[in-house]
């Protein structure tokens, strides 16, 4: 038994789960995920793996993305970056529904599936409906082989090395990672961007790793903060922009291995009716990294506080609206507005590890979840 367990910390190198371990080896996983595709000579990305030639990339009319879960908050960040970058329209839809709703497919119309695992049986079947229809199909996966890989028509891997946690960590930050490469290479073909602000975003797409190092060599305000929302029954994520989609990637972590009950919305919409369920004490995860959004989140915070939320911020480094507004905030390091979720969901994931933990519960093999579901 004892021989068991000292070999189970060995494969968890020392770490008490393999949550914490893959959360603690992002740094690791987006420069294999960057490794290559960046040009320093061009400042431009390179991914010599893609068939999609630039003459076709030139005459994509439309995006449509589909995914499940947490591959799903990646490609919801996707969207948002792909039309700013390129001002492609996209489209994007939870797999399960994309068939049902008998979506438009035209010649020139990409579809980009995203899943770790490639194997998700919704996922797949959405593609494949896709393929019907005569589309080009990308796939965004993290594993070599799978069905997803194999049946799409062009694959950029994320390069996050196994993912054994059912909650995902690392394989959804690569995902944004890869996102990112993507949208600028579409860009780069596409002349949509100009040269000075894609040097900028390279660059500090190459600092991530250091910047989230850093964050995560003290994580003792997010593990007190942990310890506290682990008694509530009942909180919720704000956020506007991209905030919003982290927001729902860090709900999703929360439900996922805490099960505490959690809710993500648009920082301006909560006061459409949502705000009712606001009481003394209640949580209020509000993200801010979104510094154009920042005075309308702000007078959304005062929204809540004013109803006896108890605030707790997420915001860059140096930020002090949001330290005379919210009763906690978690800093994140300064990075270009696009780039915030790979950095603000850090320590989000750790949040929602810290408040299962201190739940006692199965932190890598939560109730009532598979890492891959293979049935529709
Ligand atoms: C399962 C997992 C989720 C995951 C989703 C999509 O439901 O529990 O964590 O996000 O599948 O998985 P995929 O492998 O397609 O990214």
């Amino acid at each position: 038994l004892r021989i068991d367990w000292d070999m189970m910390r060995a494969e968890k190198d020392g770490y008490d789960h393999y949550m914490l371990k893959e959360i603690a080896e992002q740094p690791r996983a987006y420069r294999d995920t960057m490794l290559g595709r960046i040009d320093g000579d061009s400042h431009g990305i390179v991914l010599p793996e893609l068939q999609l030639a630039p003459e076709q990339i030139r005459q994509i009319q439309h995006i449509h993305m589909v995914a499940c879960g947490t591959a799903y908050h990646a490609a919801l960040v996707g969207k948002a970056v792909i039309e700013r970058l390129t001002r492609i329209p996209v489209e994007i839809d939870v797999a399960s529904e994309y068939r049902y709703r008998q979506p438009i497919i035209r010649e020139h119309t990409l579809v980009i599936a995203v899943s770790q695992s490639g194997e998700t049986a919704d996922t797949l079947a959405a593609m494949r409906e896709a393929k019907l229809s005569g589309a080009h199909i990308l796939a965004i996966t993290n594993v070599v082989g799978s069905s997803v890989a194999r049946e799409a028509d062009d694959v950029l891997f994320t390069w996050a090395g196994p993912e054994i946690a059912v909650a995902s960590t690392k394989a959804y930050t690569s995902q944004l990672i890869v996102i990112y490469m993507l949208a600028l290479y579409l860009s780069q073909c596409l002349n949509t961007l100009d040269a000075v602000t894609r040097t900028e975003m390279l660059a500090m797409m190459e600092r991530l790793p250091v910047q989230i190092e850093e964050m995560l060599e003290d994580t003792r305000r997010v593990q007190r903060i942990a310890g506290e929302l682990a008694e509530c029954g009942n909180l919720f994520f704000i956020g506007r922009g991209l905030d919003y989609m982290v927001a729902l990637e860090a709900s999703l972590k929360l439900k996922e291995i805490s099960y505490i009950h959690s809710e993500a919305y648009p920082a301006g919409e909560l006061k459409h009716g949502s705000l009712a369920l606001i009481e003394e004490g209640t949580p209020v995860i509000a993200l801010a990294t979104q510094e154009a959004l920042l005075e309308k989140t702000i007078s959304n915070i005062k929204e809540v506080k004013a109803r006896g939320a108890y605030v707790i911020g997420v915001a860059l480094e140096g930020n002090m609206d949001m330290a005379k507004t919210a009763d906690e905030v978690i800093y994140v390091p300064r990075t270009h507005p696009l780039l915030t979720p790979a950095v603000s969901v850090i320590p989000l994931q750790l949040l929602a590890y810290y408040a299962a933990l201190a739940r006692g519960n199965d932190v890598d093999k939560p109730r009532n979840l598979a890492k891959s579901v293979t049935v529709e």
